[in-house]
């Protein structure tokens, strides 16, 4: 009898069981999504402080105005860009794939152009396409001044058709 009364009383036990077992799952999912969505968004943030802190996706730190002569082209690698003042003193930083299929152009300083190694386009020092199969400008990024320093923001690319003088920073 009391064995019985025993078995009763769990049977009348189990809704409650089943429902408070559901509210531990349930919150127990809750709070796992939660932490889901706090790592996900400390790992934007660590992504982000990482993309500004002077690579490729970030704002690049490339040295002193006077660092660099009018007329001259630098590359930089791990930006991906060469940076071009242009004779009047202005910058550009250009992006070095080429806009055909993306082959990386090469800079030919004794030619004063620069050449993509896969098709045989060619650009004038100002990115400007000068033959098929190509029929864009090379793309370029902001290059922007504090203090003296010259910074190249790679975080946004600048597409063009052609190149025009208002694809040239100066110091203001
Ligand atoms: S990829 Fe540069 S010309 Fe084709």
């Amino acid at each position: 009898m009391n064995k019985k009364s025993q078995t009763k009383s769990n049977t009348g036990d189990e809704p409650d069981n089943i429902s408070r077992r559901n509210f531990l799952q349930g919150s127990l999912k809750a709070l796992t999504a939660l932490a889901a969505i706090e790592l996900g968004a400390a790992g934007l943030l660590f992504l982000r402080a990482r993309s500004l802190d002077g690579e490729y996706g970030g704002i690049m730190t490339v040295g002193k105005v006077e660092d660099f002569t009018p007329g001259s082209v630098v590359e930089y690698e791990d930006g991906n860009f060469f940076l071009v003042r242009v004779e009047d003193g202005g910058f550009m930083a250009v992006y070095r794939r080429c806009p055909h299929l993306g082959c990386t152009v090469q800079w030919v300083a004794k030619k004063q152009k620069f050449f993509c190694p896969c098709h045989a386009a060619s650009f004038d020092p100002y990115g400007e396409f000068e033959n098929q199969p190509v029929a864009r400008a090379l793309d370029t990024f902001k290059v922007f001044f504090e203090d003296d320093m010259v910074k190249v923001d790679t975080s946004q690319m600048r597409t063009r058709e052609h190149h025009s003088a208002q694809d040239i920073s100066y110091q203001s």
